[in-house]
């Protein structure tokens, strides 16, 4: 059974060194994508302090996002590229971190307790398959340690799965 260590959150540069090097663990010898997606989504949502949602959207076509596995509230099913938070960071192929969704014109609410969101997308072979989104109800909860820490969990994700 897999158990997922308590890791000190205070150095957030040793945590995600720590956070990556369980979900290595805990994607060995595994390639399924949705077993991969929840087991990510399990690990970041028990791991990770203040959030209220993690988990994933994947690409099904060129102009739309689906849900994926995830830890949290129920959300929103589709997403066009384009709108809100996932649809801009896959539009502009970069993460995306909002520190105030009030402020983020075209947020989606899918958890009115959201505050503040990070989306990083998953990369692989040039292309799009979909993203990572994380929500916290404290405004401003992520930065670009938390952005980068994700960016290394996304990869390590795709290695695995595709
Ligand atoms: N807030 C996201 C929608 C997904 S939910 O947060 C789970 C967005 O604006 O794209």
């Amino acid at each position: 059974m897999f158990q997922a260590a308590k890791i000190d959150h205070s150095d957030k540069i040793a945590f995600y060194r720590e956070l990556s090097q369980q979900l290595q663990g805990l994607l060995h010898g595994e390639s399924d994508v949705i077993a991969n997606a929840a087991n990510t989504s399990a690990l970041m949502f028990e791991a990770m302090p203040d959030l209220n949602w993690a988990g994933f959207y994947f690409l099904k076509s060129r102009d739309e996002l689906v849900l994926g596995p995830f830890q949290g509230r129920t959300a929103c099913v589709r997403i066009a590229v384009g709108r809100g938070v996932c649809g801009t960071a896959v539009e502009k192929g970069v993460s995306i971190l909002v520190e105030d969704v009030h402020e983020f014109p075209g947020h989606i609410a899918c958890d009115a307790a959201s505050r503040s969101e990070l989306v990083v997308p998953l990369h692989h072979e040039g292309k799009i398959l979909g993203v990572i989104d994380l929500d916290s109800p404290t405004a401003s909860r992520f930065d670009t340690d938390d952005q980068a820490g994700v960016e290394a969990l996304a990869r390590i994700f795709v290695q695995a799965s595709y």
